[in-house]
């Protein structure tokens, strides 16, 4: 199934008619403040988070909690670190409790189904955050940085990378990719592989390990054990005479455990990439080791989320900016997708010139 093509990317932006979608006109002519089709500014907004794999989750539910408030809402804020029946109960709990938004990013983007039939069947507007929903009708938005471009700036930030460390190939990679359950993974993976996969084949880039398919280079569930072991193997199977110049890493989190991997075994590191700037892989970047990573600002897509939930509570249409490359085999989901920015050593001094953690770390 392809979630997510490059020919279907031209970014339409659209209003939606949010309200035929959703449903939310249902508490019209209530008296506890609802106007005609939104609802009640005090309502409930449920945030379903899944487990800690990296930093950005942990900033979105505190970013969640504040802004929701802020907002007049109340939040429930959910982390599903016991894993998918987790999550699911949440979400049930979320309709229990009355939620009028259900905002999902998903451990298993499809092992919702029926939490979100019920959502729906309550008259909830449900978004995906991050990750899309799989095989369901009952998602009405996704918010997200564009996953295809990320691997995309991956590909290309690595095939730069090994171009400054020697002018001319071939160059010996491996690929890691994410967890096989986040829908992301796979959209990370063909977007870098839409770049790699020609410089692979005219025998530019050479994978030593033979493992080029996205199965191969799955990380189960992100955990930078499992990208280490797997680095641990490729290295001592692979690369015995052979160096290992370059690691397509779909995140921060498993850059490190493969950067970790290659100084046990005593090599010289490889050019490795990144996603979500988390401040250890920031300083790795400075120290320069790890050689980029991808700005996806977590306050900017959270602030969106919210953006959301406010238009709905006023009973506004949302806007989308994409309406042609989310399927999510069942149907296309309308997207508001925000532009991904690769780092590296050139510009991680102006990157982070706003963020008020990596801004001072980086002047
Ligand atoms: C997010 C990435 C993150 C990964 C692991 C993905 O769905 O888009 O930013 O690195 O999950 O937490």
């Amino acid at each position: 199934m392809r979630i997510f093509g490059k020919a279907g990317k031209a970014a339409a932006v659209t209003a939606i008619a949010a309200l035929a979608l959703t449903g939310c006109g249902r508490d019209s002519g209530t008296t506890d403040g609802a106007t005609e089709s939104g609802f009640a500014q005090d309502s409930l907004i449920g945030v379903a988070l899944p487990q800690k794999t990296s930093e950005n989750w942990v900033l979105a539910e505190k970013l969640f909690n504040d802004g929701l408030t802020e907002a007049g809402f109340k939040a429930d804020v959910q982390f599903a670190n016991g894993g998918v029946s987790e999550q699911q109960n949440q979400i049930s709990a979320m309709v229990t409790k009355g939620a009028k938004v259900i905002i999902v990013g998903a451990i298993d983007g499809a092992q919702l189904g029926t939490q979100l039939k019920q959502a729906k069947d309550s008259g909830a507007t449900v978004i995906a955050y991050d990750r899309l929903l799989l095989n369901t009708e009952n998602v009405d938005y996704y918010v997200a940085y564009d996953n295809f471009k990320v691997g995309e700036l991956q590909g290309q930030a690595l095939l730069e990378g090994l171009a400054k460390k020697k002018p001319s190939g071939p160059y010996n990679i491996e690929l890691f990719a994410g967890s096989p359950d986040d829908a992301n993974a796979k959209v990370f993976f063909d977007g870098a592989m839409s770049i790699l996969k020609p410089k692979i084949d005219d025998g530019t880039l050479k994978v030593v390990s033979g493992q080029t398919n996205f199965e191969q280079a799955v990380t189960q569930g992100w955990k930078a054990e499992n990208a280490q072991r797997r680095a641990d193997t490729l290295l001592s199977g692979s690369y015995g005479t052979e160096a290992l110049d370059g690691v397509l890493s779909p995140n921060d989190t498993l850059a490190r455990a493969v950067l970790t991997s290659v100084k046990a075994a005593g090599k010289p590191l490889p050019v490795v990439t990144g996603q979500d700037s988390e401040v250890e892989s920031v300083k790795s970047i400075l120290a320069g080791e790890q050689y980029s990573t991808i700005n996806k600002d977590t306050r900017a897509l959270v602030e969106h989320a919210i953006t959301m939930a406010k238009g709905l509570q006023a009973g506004e249409e949302l806007e989308v900016n994409d309406t042609k490359s989310y399927n999510n085999g069942v149907k296309t989901v309308p997207a508001y997708l925000l532009e991904p920015v690769i780092v590296t050593s050139e510009n991680v001094k102006t990157a982070y010139k706003e963020d008020p953690v990596l801004g001072p770390l980086t002047q």
